[in-house]
Parts: structure tokens; C-alpha cells; sequence
């Protein structure tokens, strides 16, 4: 590693949380940032030819095949850019010493645990996203690398496709809406995973100088936890007093009433006692993140 400022490379700049991790990470080193024209995911020479010339003191993969629907049907792609791309960078990574940050998802666990997750109960996706991000982990960690897999859950922020920008669409244009209310688990302002990653690796490059740095998963959300109809419902309370909004009713379903091509887990709570008590963090509410993001993008 070089005794100046890190170069950090970011992937999948244009992303909810590659966007904000460029603004994040900007006070920690030289941040480059890529999208999928320097650095093709679905393409392994790509890859290895842009960390070649980056030289990367950290890589910090912001880049995931996301459609969690469509995977299911496009698993080709899928596999190559959550499963197997992973594993080339964390290669090059560890051909250059560099630490590689990555993050992964609740959809690893089934859902069927009675209680909250922690990183080391047993994975067992029930989709071919989860199943493709769980293939990615392994790459990882099989290559030896320098590594942290961050798992978070239910992402949103003021860009990109997510559940809350979807809500504000709809609430004003319907006056009632069905929701569903038997999944459970943490919506996480993707704001809050750029500026959390910050402290992460400020602290392990400290870490990694004093030979201290050890590898491994957690989990990165917010604390707390709701389903999607109470994660709507508040999304309509904080906009009501800013946004013209029809809506009039929010309706709970059960998932068997909202047919998908991927099935979801149903508990996708997480624990992140592990994150806070090695990165000295404290997670704040999901409903006090989702008040400040739409403070500031309403
Ligand atoms: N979103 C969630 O609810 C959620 C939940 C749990 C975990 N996660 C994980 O969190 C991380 C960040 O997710 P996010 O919500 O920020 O995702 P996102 O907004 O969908 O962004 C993903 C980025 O990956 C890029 N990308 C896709 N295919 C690529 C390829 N072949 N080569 C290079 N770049 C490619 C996309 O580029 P384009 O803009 O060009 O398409 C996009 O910029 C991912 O690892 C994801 O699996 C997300």
C-alpha cells in the first residue's frame, strides 16, 4: 500500500450507493469512480485491465446485477456480475495488497428464522439473486484477499429505482394502494452505507498498517425494523405536509396476494451488533434516516 493518500476505487458510480459513496469517501484519498464503460462487470478482462491501471489501495464494489425479478429469468448475467465478477476484483485486489469492500444482501437467509439474523447463521437464498450475491461472497473469501462483505437490506435514497421513489410516484397519482405487510426487516438510506463504508475503511487501513486487519461479513443496515406497508405508511406521513399527494388509503396484503417472479424471504431482519462493536458505529433508526433523506430530497 502507498504511504501517500489512498487511490480508492469505487464501481458502479451511477448507483444508489456508489453515488454516494464518491461524495463519502472524497476526504479519505484519490477517489475513481467507474461505471460499467471502464469497468464492464460481465466482463472479466475488463475488470483485471481497470484495476491493472487504477492500482487501487482499496476497491469498493458498489456494483450489483440489482433486477432481483429479472434474475430470475436472466441468471447468465446475473451470476457473471454477482457471482463470479466479485471474485476477479478481490484477485486483483490481492495481487496489489488492496483491501476490497463489497457489499452483499439479506436475501442470502431464507427468512424463516424465528428472531433476528446474525452474520454467522446458515445461508439459504430463496431467489437467484440471493443465490448469485452468495456465490460472490465465496469468490471472495476463497481468494484470500483483504475483505469486508457488507450485507445490507431494502436500499433507497433520491435516485435510482427504489421503494420509496416508487411510493411518492404512486401516492400521487392513486388514492389507494395495497402494500405488503408480512415481510419484515430494515429499510437502510443508501447515504447511510456510503458514510458508514467511510469510517470502515478509514479505520481499517489503520488497521491493515498495523497488521491488525482481519477479514470478514456484516451486517449494515439501519436499526429497527418494519414491513412494506409500514415503510409506505410513513413514507406518506413525512411527504404529506410537502407533496400534493392523492393518496387516501394504504392497504396491507399478504405476499400470496402480490405475485412475483422472485419469492422473498418473509423475515429479512439483521442484526448489526457485530458492525456497531468493531467499528465503534451506531446505527440510527430507519425511520429517522428515511425523515432526513426526504427532508432533503423533497
Ligand atoms: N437495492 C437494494 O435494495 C439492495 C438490498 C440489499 C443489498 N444491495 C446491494 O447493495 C449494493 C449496492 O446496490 P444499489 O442499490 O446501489 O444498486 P443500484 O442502484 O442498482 O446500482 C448498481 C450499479 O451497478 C452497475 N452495474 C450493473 N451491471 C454492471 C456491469 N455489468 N458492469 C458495471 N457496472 C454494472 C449499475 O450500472 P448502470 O447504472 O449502468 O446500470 C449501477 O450503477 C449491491 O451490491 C446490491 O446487491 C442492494
Amino acid at each position: 500500500m502507498s504511504a501517500q493518500a489512498p487511490v480508492i476505487l469505487v464501481t458502479g458510480k451511477n448507483g444508489q450507493v456508489g453515488y454516494e459513496l464518491q461524495r463519502a469517501l472524497m476526504p479519505l484519498g484519490t477517489v475513481i469512480a467507474v461505471d460499467r464503460t471502464t469497468m464492464n462487470l460481465a466482463d472479466s478482462d475488463s475488470i483485471r485491465a481497470a484495476v491493472a491501471q487504477i492500482k487501487p489501495d482499496v476497491i469498493v464494489n458498489a456494483a450489483a446485477y440489482t433486477a432481483v425479478d429479472k434474475a430470475e429469468s436472466d441468471q447468465e448475467a446475473a451470476m457473471q456480475i454477482n457471482g463470479i465478477a466479485p471474485g476477479v476484483l478481490a484477485e486483483e485486489a490481492k495481487k496489489l495488497n488492496a483491501l476490497l469492500i463489497h457489499y452483499s444482501t439479506d436475501y442470502v437467509y431464507d427468512g424463516t428464522k424465528d428472531g433476528i439474523y446474525v452474520e454467522t447463521d446458515a445461508t439459504s437464498p430463496v431467489n437467484y439473486y440471493g443465490l448469485s450475491k452468495l456465490a460472490g461472497e465465496q469468490a471472495i473469501e476463497a481468494t484470500g484477499v483483504d475483505h469486508l462483505i457488507l450485507r445490507t437490506s431494502w436500499v433507497y435514497g433520491s435516485r435510482g429505482g427504489n421503494f420509496l421513489l416508487t411510493m411518492l410516484r404512486l401516492m400521487k397519482e392513486r388514492e389507494a394502494l395495497n402494500v405488503i405487510d408480512d415481510q419484515h426487516g430494515t429499510p437502510t438510506w443508501s447515504r447511510l452505507i456510503a458514510e458508514v463504508t467511510a469510517q470502515i475503511v478509514k479505520q481499517s487501513l489503520k488497521e491493515k498498517q498495523a497488521a491488525e486487519f482481519a477479514s470478514g461479513i456484516y451486517h449494515l443496515t439501519s436499526s429497527g425494523e418494519t414491513t412494506w406497508h409500514g415503510f409506505a405508511s410513513k413514507i406518506a406521513q413525512l411527504a404529506a405536509d410537502k407533496v400534493d399527494l392523492k393518496i387516501k388509503n394504504i392497504e396491507k396484503i399478504p405476499t400470496s396476494q402480490y405475485p412475483t417472479p422472485a419469492k422473498r424471504p418473509h423475515n429479512s431482519r439483521i442484526s448489526t451488533q457485530a458492525i456497531a462493536a468493531r467499528f465503534s458505529l451506531m446505527l440510527p433508526a430507519w425511520d429517522e434516516a428515511l425523515a432526513l433523506c426526504m427532508q432533503d430530497y423533497l
